[in-house]
């Protein structure tokens, strides 16, 4: 008997600590071990997430960053969100391939908006495609044909009110609204090269701010109110849009590589496509970096000291080259879109990946994830930005340069990596073109009180209207 028990503890302890050792191993360092899972933000059963969520993304991570650090997981019923916050965990959501983590399922909702075949309907490689359509006309050495083009909307815009400021619609109407009046914009042309049909009005009566950067919606000519999209003029005129005059398309320019040539449909959706991306962003931003700018007893005085000295440098005219002159109003704009950027960018996880935290800690995130991050959160990190929630354009001059000293994705207003924004020049052209000519022309006064964010939408806008009363006055030359 004693002879069987002392076999039994032979064999049996061994086997008992290997499993025990194998479960912790498990436990602690094999992929997928519930001890890698990110910590999961503690929340009521079943609809608790939803609720938390539907309060905002940027409350939650707000609340949760503190308790539980820079990679965390929120149960949304049967989905889970897990976030990642700051640039020490951010650089997978930027440089993941496309095949691990996909915008895809994440964006698919704008298939409703941009018809079927277009950007988040096709495979990545079909999307580069379509992207380089688009982005042709936003080159470098093509921004300085739509500068007088956005000087003509400001002017334009300056004589008229026009409706500014975010929706209190839902995102989804929002989007169909967006269609909707995109589309009529198409059909009418969307860049009608008309003179201003009304000269500057003096409003010493509160208007809102500010003149929409967005197209303008001319009334249609007789036959453009009749041709709507159809055939070698439709696509004459969609080229136009995005900036090139037919006669300079070069061969393949709206081919795909493998020699197919655009449909109409596919040219409209990405026109859409386009205006969504790059119009209420940059108006939104046109609106914070005005109520900044016309509220900052620092920054105003040096933005219009630097417009002086451009007048005199090289009198009235306004051009690429000038405009990139413009060093700190491109910072308040900078700036401004710092504090105010989209709240949360999406992914879905294709396939598991590990994440390392600036502690050390290492997380495992499954795949079927939604992955997210957000800029409007990492964009006010205390680490990088010091008093973060101050307006302080002169992070971004030489010599401090906050968002560089950091390192990459310090700051996320226009994305980056991968899936980085392609319009953030002609974004930055055209609010500056509309903030110079307004401050040359106008003597402009913020009358209503510093907006409060607008958290509704995923481009964080203004809550109610900013109002200015401006006067025309023409701005004294420095030599
Ligand atoms: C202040 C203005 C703007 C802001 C804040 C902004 C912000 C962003 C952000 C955050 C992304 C990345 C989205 C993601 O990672 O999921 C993005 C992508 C993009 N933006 Fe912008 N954007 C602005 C203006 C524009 C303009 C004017 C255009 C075009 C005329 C434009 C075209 C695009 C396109 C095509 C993408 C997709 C890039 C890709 O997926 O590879 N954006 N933008």
């Amino acid at each position: 008997m004693e002879v069987l028990e002392d076999k039994l503890l032979n064999i049996g302890l061994p086997i008992l600590l290997t499993l025990a050792v194998a479960r912790l191993v498990y436990i602690f360092l094999s992929p997928r071990s519930p001890a890698r899972l990110p910590p999961v933000i503690a929340t009521w059963p079943v609809m608790g997430g939803v609720v938390r969520f539907l309060k905002g993304p940027v409350a939650v991570i707000r609340e949760e960053y503190p308790k539980l650090g820079s990679v965390f997981t929120l149960n949304l019923l049967n989905k889970k969100i897990t976030f990642l916050i700051g640039p020490e965990v951010s650089a997978h959501f930027f440089n993941g391939s496309e095949s691990d983590l996909s915008q895809n399922e994440v964006y698919r909702f704008m298939v409703a908006t941009l018809g079927p075949g277009v950007v988040y309907d096709v495979d990545y490689s079909v999307r580069l495609d379509q992207f380089r359509f688009c982005t042709e006309g936003l080159r470098a050495n093509k921004l300085n044909g739509h500068v007088y083009q956005m000087l003509l909307e400001t002017q334009w815009r300056g004589g008229h009110k026009t409706r500014v400021g975010p929706s209190d619609q839902p995102d989804s109407e929002q989007m169909s609204a967006e269609r909707r009046s995109a589309k009529q914009a198409l059909r009418r042309g969307v860049r009608s090269l008309r003179r201003p049909r009304q000269e500057y009005a003096q409003h010493q009566r509160p208007v809102p701010l500010p003149p929409h950067p967005g197209p303008p919606a001319p009334r249609p000519g007789p036959q453009e109110a009749q041709g709507g999209l159809r055939g070698d003029h439709s696509r004459a005129k969609a080229h136009r849009q995005i900036g090139e005059r037919p006669a300079a398309v070069p061969d393949g320019y709206s081919r795909y590589r493998d020699g197919r040539p655009t449909t109409e449909s596919e040219i409209t959706g990405l026109l859409i496509g386009t205006l969504i991306a790059g119009r209420n962003t940059s108006s939104i931003t046109a609106t914070w970096t005005g109520a900044h700018l016309l509220s900052n007893k620092k920054y105003l005085p040096l933005v219009l000291h630097e417009q002086r000295n451009l007048v005199g440098k090289h009198g009235k005219k306004v051009d690429h080259d000038v405009l990139l002159e413009m060093e700190i109003l491109y910072r308040c704009i900078k700036e401004a879109l710092r504090l105010h950027p989209p709240q949360l960018l999406l992914r879905t996880s294709l396939s598991d990946f590990s994440v390392k935290t600036s502690e050390g800690k290492e997380y495992d995130v499954p795949k079927d994830h939604i992955i997210a991050t957000s800029p409007a959160f990492a964009n006010r990190l205390p680490h990088i930005y010091k008093d973060p929630d101050a307006f302080d354009p002169d992070r971004f001059a030489p010599g401090r340069e906050d968002d560089k000293a950091a390192g990459a994705f310090s700051n996320i207003s226009f994305g980056g990596g991968r899936h980085g924004c392609l319009g953030d020049a002609f974004a930055y052209l055209q609010i500056k073109a509309t903030w110079s000519h307004l401050l040359r022309n106008f003597e402009v006064e913020l009358v209503s009180p510093f907006p409060e964010i607008d958290w509704k939408s995923m481009v964080v806008g203004v809550k109610g209207k900013v109002m200015v009363r401006y006067k025309r006055r023409e701005l004294p030359i420095t030599h």
